[in-house]
């Protein structure tokens, strides 16, 4: 791949989160514990997740114009992130997430609250057509309007600039969307939906792969939380085991391994040192609190080859 920088299109919120000895049903009121208030989005994590790692990040996104939109702006200027098409609404909140953290498990559960996020339209990815199109990568997720990402898809697939997509969260999605990415990386249950697979069913990895393949993704990349990943191609398919850890919270664990993949590629370096270098990035943040908080940084992976 190319080496420069990397657009990250995408999503920015203010994350509320609580961990909870055990988390509440439907009817269920439970206490919870470590009340935080910390900007998150999945598309904000994962261009921090990236810039921590070395790479030179671009943002498009948007905020309100409140205190959450403030804070999320000087957090993605403080670590480095371009923010000059993150766009200021106003007269509507900036996205907010609200986290429930199983204290045990350290497994969660997210309910968003669009906002500001909704706002990311094609006016804006044309304002950023030029960085887009001299990108190294586009990375996108499903946090924002998918008109928009499409249309930032498409500039990029037009100018040769590779198009990674998380699918997250878990959502059918236009094939001509999938049918212009190249390195598409669901999460199992991002796999499922995509794939078509019965939610109450087993979950067919290499099946789910060869469908998603089929459906025009150039490349299919599958994390598996503990079990690893699947990867496959036209050509090849490989597995890697899970780095093991003691997790305490896996919320944003996906971004972590997404940014970390990304710099790693536009580095230049090998597909599978990359998935390596992601997956020892997702097992820092497992063992931290927080989406954007928990990311790991380079010199933490250091001595990685
Ligand atoms: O992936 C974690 C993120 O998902 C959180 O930061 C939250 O904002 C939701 O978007």
């Amino acid at each position: 791949m190319k080496q420069g920088h990397v657009v990250v299109l995408g999503s920015v919120n203010v994350d509320l989160v609580l961990r909870c000895a055990a988390l509440p049903v439907p009817g269920q009121t439970v206490k919870g514990s470590d009340f935080q208030r910390l900007t998150g989005g999945k598309g904000a994590n994962q261009a921090v997740a990236a810039a921590r790692m070395g790479a030179s990040v671009r943002f498009v996104g948007a905020v309100g114009a409140d205190e959450s939109g403030r804070l999320a702006r000087a957090a993605l200027s403080a670590n480095g992130v371009d923010v000059r098409h993150l766009k200021e609404v106003s007269d509507v909140a900036t996205g907010a997430a609200m986290i429930l953290v199983d204290q045990a498990s350290g497994q969660n559960c997210i309910a968003l609250y669009e906002g500001a996020n909704a706002h990311v339209d094609t006016a804006l990815v044309d304002a950023a057509a030029d960085d887009i199109a001299s990108a190294a990568l586009l990375v996108c997720q499903l946090e924002t309007p998918e008109s928009a990402t499409l249309h930032a898809a498409r500039i990029a697939h037009e100018a040769g600039v590779p198009v990674l997509l998380n699918p997250a969260p878990a959502m059918p999605i236009d094939a001509a969307l999938l049918a212009l990415v190249d390195i598409l990386i669901p999460n199992e249950s991002e796999a499922m939906v995509l794939a078509e697979q019965p939610a109450d069913g087993a979950f067919d990895q290499d099946r789910a792969l060869d469908v998603l393949l089929g459906k025009g993704a150039r490349s299919v990349l599958i994390t598996l939380g503990v079990d690893g990943v699947l990867y496959g191609d036209g050509r090849t398919r490989l597995r890697r085991e899970a780095y093991m850890t003691q997790a305490i919270d896996t919320s944003g664990a996906g971004d972590a391994f997404i940014g970390a993949f990304a710099a790693a590629l536009v580095s230049g370096r090998p597909l599978e040192h990359a998935i390596e270098f992601a997956q020892r990035a997702a097992s820092i943040s497992v063992t931290r609190r927080g989406a954007m908080a928990s990311l790991a940084y380079a010199r933490e992976l250091a001595g990685d080859g």
